[in-house]
């Protein structure tokens, strides 16, 4: 398979159409789901020439932690739906490909097991604050204990999203045998993910009061939000729209990413997700300003496709398209990018050939 749409062919064919429609889906409409992608359709690149950039490098340090490449892996839940060894198979791709998997609260493995299938992995943890805030410390110290290094706060879920083609299906719980194991209890029962409109930065200040890891927080969309996080001392912000799986008629976040870069202005880290595709999406993205990207849906189709090594090969493949890229813009790391190099285009927002 040539690209990561191929990945997600194949992922189809092999998932059955309820989990395929849970992985693929987005909320309402799916506007924003389908803007995510045509907003880099939208941006053209305008190369530099005879810069003498024999030799490439890719790598990036975030929050003291390398990354091989500017792409990490989005936190994404239920992995066990699209290969029985689930996010101990994707935690190994992630390793092998030296970059940094962001470990989902709703982890069909527990923190500590994905930890130990992929020693060499640099993890981060996404959580969901829960009004339980003792049992947010508990789960906050087991992926403290499980080596993970930074905590990723996701703020754009006041309410679960309502992604249409699971109710149609009616998809609303994991099949017997799987749940979220960073949800277990002390009893040893699983609670349920609880997302609460009633989180506010003052829960932010609690959980600062009870990690050291440094915080991200996930789903900032409003520049003012931006100023206010870097005020409140986050690590680095992500510009997210879930994948377009909460609130519909959001923007593309690369269409955001300008603003909250401005807004920022360079004191944290900014990084971005949603409808990263194409190496030369990745470019688009660290030329407006990100520190990195991160991708959801194709590690989960390479999963499904072939497992730990299809999320290999999906991530493997944006390595070397990112590469392409850099190479064919005169670049000799992502340090060469800047605004100057994107165009907007307002081409026709065509994503993928037709095969
Ligand atoms: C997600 N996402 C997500 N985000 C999060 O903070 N916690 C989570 O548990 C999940 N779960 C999840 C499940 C599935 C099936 C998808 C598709 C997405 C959002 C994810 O981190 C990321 O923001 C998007 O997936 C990025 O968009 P792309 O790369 O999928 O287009």
């Amino acid at each position: 398979m040539s690209s990561l749409r191929e990945f997600e062919e194949r992922a189809r064919e092999r998932l059955g159409r309820v989990h395929y429609d849970y992985f693929a889906g987005g909320a309402g409409d799916e506007v924003t789901l389908r803007a995510n992608e045509s907003a880099f359709g939208r941006l053209a690149l305008v190369p530099r020439v005879l810069r003498g950039a024999a030799k490439v490098r890719l790598d990036v340090t975030l929050l003291g932690c390398r990354a091989s490449m500017p792409v990490l892996v989005a936190p994404t839940a239920f992995h066990r739906l699209a290969d029985p060894e689930g996010e101990r198979a994707t935690a190994r791709a992630a390793a092998a490909a030296e970059t940094i998997m962001i470990v989902s609260m709703a982890s069909t493995v527990a923190v500590e097991e994905v930890a130990a299938a992929a020693p060499e992995a640099v993890l981060w943890f996404q959580l969901y604050v829960q009004p339980d805030l003792a049992f947010t410390e508990r789960v906050v110290r087991r992926a403290e204990d499980a080596g993970c290094r930074a905590l990723v706060v996701t703020v754009d879920s006041p309410a679960r999203g309502r992604r249409e083609r699971e109710v149609r299906h009616g998809f609303d719980d994991l099949p017997e045998g799987l749940c979220c194991e960073n949800l277990r209890d002390e009893d040893g029962g699983v609670r349920p993910i609880v997302m609460s409109p009633g989180v506010s930065w003052e829960h932010l200040d609690l959980i600062r009061e009870f990690t050291a890891l440094p915080i991200v927080l996930k789903g900032v969309l409003h520049p003012e939000d931006a100023r206010l996080a870097v005020e409140r001392g986050v690590a680095a912000l992500i510009v997210s729209n879930h994948g377009g799986r909460q609130l519909d008629a959001v923007p593309a976040t690369a269409d955001l990413l300008p603003e909250i870069v401005a807004a920022v202005g360079g004191a944290v880290p900014v990084l971005l997700d949603g409808g990263v595709r194409r190496g030369t999406d990745v470019l688009k993205a660290l030329a407006l300003g990100a520190g990195a990207v991160a991708i959801g849906r194709p590690v989960i189709w390479g999963l499904a496709a072939d497992g730990e090594r299809g999320a290999g090969r999906v991530l493997e493949t944006l390595r070397a398209e990112t590469e392409h890229a850099l190479v064919l813009c005169g670049c000799a790391s992502p340090d060469d990018l800047g605004p100057d190099m994107v165009r907007r285009t307002g081409a026709a927002d065509v994503v993928g050939p037709a095969w």
